[in-house]
């Protein structure tokens, strides 16, 4: 055991009670209190009786859960809310959605997309197909549970893990032999649950969809004064391609946001709006972003910036060691110099400065959070053509007919859609019991896994899908080999505090890179960064044929399958 900071980020708020069973009875009558503790003893009989115990419980069958369940599922059911596997391709897609990282980075590695040296970027229905053929392929699907909501969970687990002055040295073994958490399921929406109960637990519900983040307004700001119609982008996504053109058509369109879903609500807007009826839409932009038109760059291929060994040699990383750490400062102008580089295409390419588009901050910063959007073919001749405009204001709130701005400017609008984005922490923080889930975001923002995985004070779970890189599902691929290699004892977490450092360091790292690092992308150091997970299974990291390859070639999933393991 070890000491420790209460008034630390870590310090959890109290120790956990077991479901249904209080202590408080000093009130009640001898007679009550027997008859209560009666009914307690009888309830947790029929509870005990109808609990179903497993090793491994795993939640949401999206990219993360889908892997994780083909990784860990000999030991477990999987649970998903909805009736499909896909996440949010399934249930946070418009009809024009697709992928925007090239195919051949968005695969399983031991399961090549049918056509993977196209250039084209698969529709997300391609994208849960592929899923669904890979769930299939590897038999997958029996332990997937759809239509299952996980709606409540409990600790069952030692008591010690939750007190207030002290944690363990060590991080659990991952399958203790005895259950930590129990789990509710709301089986086809119906109101009777059904408990499980589980030795670990892997969370994939998804860093997006379900909870959208809605802007706050002062009172009578709000959208209750507005007398059109307000949409959040989760909405919009459950229309048809018919009902979002017919909502679209010969209406005075504002779209808050200019990131990926904006930019393509826009496309959408414009799509919609040709001809002799046509309205232009207005995106109305808080902070400028990057956006690129393709994946070259002067022509050259994008990977050669960012995603070879080499290149990533010029970006700060956590446990870089001391010769790295000396030359960061030697290699700070070069960073800045890629930057420009990249920037000087863009700005030649893309008529950002007609529009007022250029961002203030670098490149680098919107590619180190994973904010770069790969803008829709014909985005800026829409835009030229004027059936797409743009509005700067950092402050804004509704007025009976649209949307007005700090500097007393107004937006009629007869729709208001809002690309604001998704609250993914407070749908974990909704799940997650206490003291647990206060432990879940640190002071920065930031969720401090280890391996952007393992909560280093959160015993015998995982987190799956949180941390972003360029390819999300390689993430997510090559952190569920590395738990179930844990799972499995093939190697051990590092002591507690080591993980604490760890995951400090990296939240350094990121917020030395961007300024958008509550994003927590790892797209700037990922070939490092699997390095380390590749140590840690026993892997040789470096998994290229030759020294040229190793320094010049992109590293995608493929370089991880379990075959060339070294
Ligand atoms: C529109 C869109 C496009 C994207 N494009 C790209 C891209 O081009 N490249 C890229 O790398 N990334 C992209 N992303 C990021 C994307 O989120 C990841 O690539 C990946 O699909 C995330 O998968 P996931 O399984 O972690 O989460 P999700 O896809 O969100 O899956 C979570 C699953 O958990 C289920 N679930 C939630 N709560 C519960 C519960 N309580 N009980 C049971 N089940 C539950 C949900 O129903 C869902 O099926 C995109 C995201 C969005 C929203
Ligand atoms: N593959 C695809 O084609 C595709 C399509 C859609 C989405 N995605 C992915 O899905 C994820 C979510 O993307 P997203 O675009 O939905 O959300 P997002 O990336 O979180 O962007 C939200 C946007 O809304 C703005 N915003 C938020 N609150 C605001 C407010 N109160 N006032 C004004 N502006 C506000 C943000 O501005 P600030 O920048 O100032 O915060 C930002 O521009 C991302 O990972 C994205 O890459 C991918």
């Amino acid at each position: 055991m070890r000491n420790y900071d209460p008034s630390s980020q870590f310090a959890a708020p109290g120790p956990i009670n077991r479901p249904h069973i209080s202590n408080k009875s000093s009130k009640v009558s001898t007679q009550k209190a027997a008859r209560k503790l009666y009914s307690h003893r009888k309830d947790m009989a029929n509870y005990q009786n109808q609990i179903q115990s497993h090793r491994v419980g795993v939640i949401g069958a999206g990219i993360s859960g889908t892997a994780a369940a083909k990784h860990l599922a000999h030991y477990s059911p999987v649970f998903e809310a909805s009736d499909s596997l896909g996440g949010v391709w399934k249930h946070c897609s418009f009809s024009s959605t697709k992928l925007q990282t090239p195919r051949y980075d968005y695969e399983f590695s031991d399961y090549p997309w049918p056509e993977r040296d196209s250039s084209s970027f698969p529709s997300h229905l391609e994208i849960v197909e592929y899923l669904c053929n890979y769930a299939k392929h590897f038999d997958v699907l029996k332990y997937v549970k759809f239509n299952s909501r996980v709606v409540e969970i409990r600790y069952v687990g030692d008591r010690e893990t939750t007190q207030h002055d002290v944690i363990p040295a060590e991080y659990a073994t991952l399958l203790r032999g005895y259950p930590i958490w129990e789990v509710a399921v709301e089986i086809n929406q119906s109101k009777s649950l059904q408990w499980y109960a589980f030795e670990f637990l892997v969370i994939c519900i998804g860093k997006y969809g379900d909870i959208p983040k809605m802007p706050t307004f002062a009172p009578g700001k709000g959208q209750e004064v507005f007398h059109g119609k307000v949409l959040h982008s989760l909405d919009y996504s459950k229309l048809d391609k018919d009902a979002s053109r017919k909502l679209l058509h010969g209406k005075k369109v504002a779209i808050v946001g200019y990131r990926k879903s904006a930019i393509d609500l826009a496309m959408e807007c414009a799509e919609a709006n040709q001809g002799p009826n046509g309205q232009p839409c207005t995106m109305v932009i808080r902070t400028l972003h990057w956006t690129v038109p393709s994946y070259w760059i002067w022509g050259l291929p994008f990977f050669l910036f960012f995603s070879t060994r080499s290149s990533q040699f010029l970006h700060d990383r956590p446990n870089q060691g001391r010769f790295k750490t000396i030359l960061a400062p030697l290699l700070s102008p070069m960073r800045k110099a890629l930057s420009k580089f990249v920037e000087s295409y863009l700005v030649w390419k893309l008529p950002l400065i007609k529009h007022g588009l250029k961002p203030d901050h670098p490149f680098l910063e919107d590619y180190a959070s994973c904010q770069m959007a790969i803008l829709p073919d014909n985005f800026f001749s829409e835009a030229d053509k004027g059936n797409i405009l743009f509005k700067r204001a950092s402050k804004w709130w509704f007025w009976s007919g649209g949307i007005e701005f700090q500097d007393n400017t107004k937006l009629e609008a007869d729709i208001v859609l809002l690309a604001t984005g998704y609250d993914g922490k407070k749908k974990l923080q909704d799940l997650i019991p206490q003291p647990f889930s206060s432990l879940l975001v640190d002071s920065s923002g930031i969720m401090p896994l280890y391996r952007g995985t393992i909560h280093p004070l959160i015993p015998n779970m995982a987190f799956m899908g949180y941390v972003e890189s360029l390819s999300n599902l390689h993430t997510a691929e090559l952190r569920c080999k590395w738990l179930s290699r844990i799972a499995d004892e093939k190697f051990k977490l590092p002591s507690i505090i080591k993980m604490i450092e760890h995951t400090t360091k990296e939240t350094d790292i990121l917020k030395r890179t961007t300024r958008f690092y509550q994003k927590q992308c790892i797209a700037a150091f990922s070939i490092n960064y699997s390095d380390e997970i590749c140590e840690e299974m026993g892997w040789n990291p470096w998994r290229k044929k030759n020294w040229l390859l190793e320094a010049f070639s992109p590293y995608n999933s493929q370089d991880y399958e379990e075959k060339k393991q070294t």
